[in-house]
């Protein structure tokens, strides 16, 4: 079995085209690879197929239509954009490529593009004319440019009775793009806990001590990590982000929660990553009854939390251990002596108070270093930084000499 598409969730996209026969075939391949395979057409599609061909292939109803009052079960076409973990469109029309290059969502296919936060790929399908027309051409730099992935298209002779570039892959060259897009399986069956987001301290029952830690970056290393074949448990604090797929996660709340799940479930794992925001004081006293203002002063007695990260790497035969360092300036001077200090493996150093990184941003950029050795990750999307911090810990896991 394919080990980058099984139990993957695939959302195949069909456009109307000739080479949608071969998209049938495409469906029974993907899901011999064990993937998981959702069809949704567009209108011009069902001109050449019906949905109930998709539907008996894929197990799950095929829909054409953004208001479907037919599909009240079914699932709604957001859960859908969330459900895909990468999207296909093959055969990709040019028509197709073109809504998608200006962004429009007038139909339920475009509009999954568009809401989903999941690779996309097209294998564009047409007249070797209509692919070297300009428009089309310049419709393509575009998607490029933003990341969106072309499979094909390759040359050879059409249904039109030309011949030149525009021929859509076949189905088993697709399988193998589609597997390339997930990583390499670098920490396959290895066991890894990771702590992320915010702790919060209580001072009564209704306030508490926070910081402004997301969650953000530890999902997407959690869900990294999944991806690159780890067992991954993710004990988090209060945060909103979604639940990484086929990941266990533990809620907490208190630095001093965190550390007892940790330290439980520690010795069953391999590599620790310690992304969470933990607070490093709580108060002394936690109010019963809500704190009533009727002094003009009130002191916050606090008291040090324990260090997780610091307790995780002083066990003897502990895991892998790999924290973040979140600094407001001379980050990698700070990062390096907190590498020794810590006594652990790896260090991730960002720099938070400025925008573009750091708490509550989309993007991150990181200085990675290890004892003797260090590298630059520039300025991307959390989820790409994390994909590419877990290579490294991959690498450096598996490191005889370290
Ligand atoms: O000492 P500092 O808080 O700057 O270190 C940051 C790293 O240590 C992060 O990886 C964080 O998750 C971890 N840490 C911890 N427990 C604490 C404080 C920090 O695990 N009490």
């Amino acid at each position: 079995m394919m080990k980058g598409l099984s139990g993957r969730h695939i959302l195949l996209g069909v456009t109307g085209g000739i080479a949608v026969y071969k998209s049938a075939e495409l469906v029974r391949q993907l899901r011999e690879k064990g993937a998981e395979v959702r069809v949704v057409l567009t209108r011009a599609a069902t001109q050449f197929v019906t949905p109930l061909t998709f539907q008996s292939l894929s197990g799950h109803p095929a829909p054409a239509e953004l208001f479907d009052s037919t599909a009240e079960s079914a699932m709604r076409h957001i859960e859908l954009a969330r459900w895909a973990e990468a999207i296909l469109v093959a055969p990709a029309t040019a028509h197709t490529i073109a809504r998608l290059s200006h962004g429009l969502a007038d139909d339920l296919l475009t509009t999954l593009c568009l809401a989903s936060s999941a690779p996309l790929a097209l294998a564009p399908a047409m007249n070797q004319q209509m692919w070297c027309n300009l428009a089309t051409q310049s419709n393509i730099d575009q998607l490029r440019g933003r990341g969106v992935h072309l499979f094909g298209p390759a040359e050879g002779d059409q249904a039109c009775g030309e011949s030149g570039l525009g021929r859509m892959l076949e189905p088993e060259q697709l399988v193998q793009r589609l597997a390339g897009l997930f990583s390499e399986p670098c920490l396959d069956g290895v066991r890894v806990v990771v702590t992320a987001g915010p702790t919060l301290e209580d001072i009564d029952p209704v306030r508490y001590l926070g910081n402004r830690s997301s969650g953000k970056m530890g999902y997407a290393v959690a869900a990294a990590a999944e991806q690159a074949g780890a067992e991954v448990l993710l004990v988090s604090g209060v945060s909103s982000q979604p639940r990484p797929k086929r990941v266990e996660c533990i809620d907490v709340r208190s630095a001093v929660e965190m550390h007892e799940m940790v330290m439980r479930r520690i010795p069953q794992c391999e590599i620790f990553i310690a992304a969470a925001a933990v607070a490093d004081y709580r108060p002394v006293r936690q109010c019963k009854q809500k704190i009533k203002k009727e002094f003009f002063h009130l002191r916050l007695e606090l008291e040090r939390n324990p260090d997780i990260l610091a307790d995780v790497s002083r066990l003897a035969d502990g895991p892998f251990c790999v924290g973040f360092a979140a600094e407001t300036e001379r980050v990698a001077e700070h990062a390096q002596t907190k590498l020794v200090a810590k006594g652990v493996d790896m260090i991730a150093a960002n720099r938070v108070g400025q925008s573009g990184s750091g708490f509550e941003s989309n993007e991150n950029e990181l200085e990675i270093f290890w004892p003797g050795g260090g590298v630059k990750l520039p300025q991307t999307s959390k989820k790409k930084i994390a994909r590419q911090l877990i290579e490294l810990i991959g690498q450096r896991y598996k490191q005889p000499e370290r």
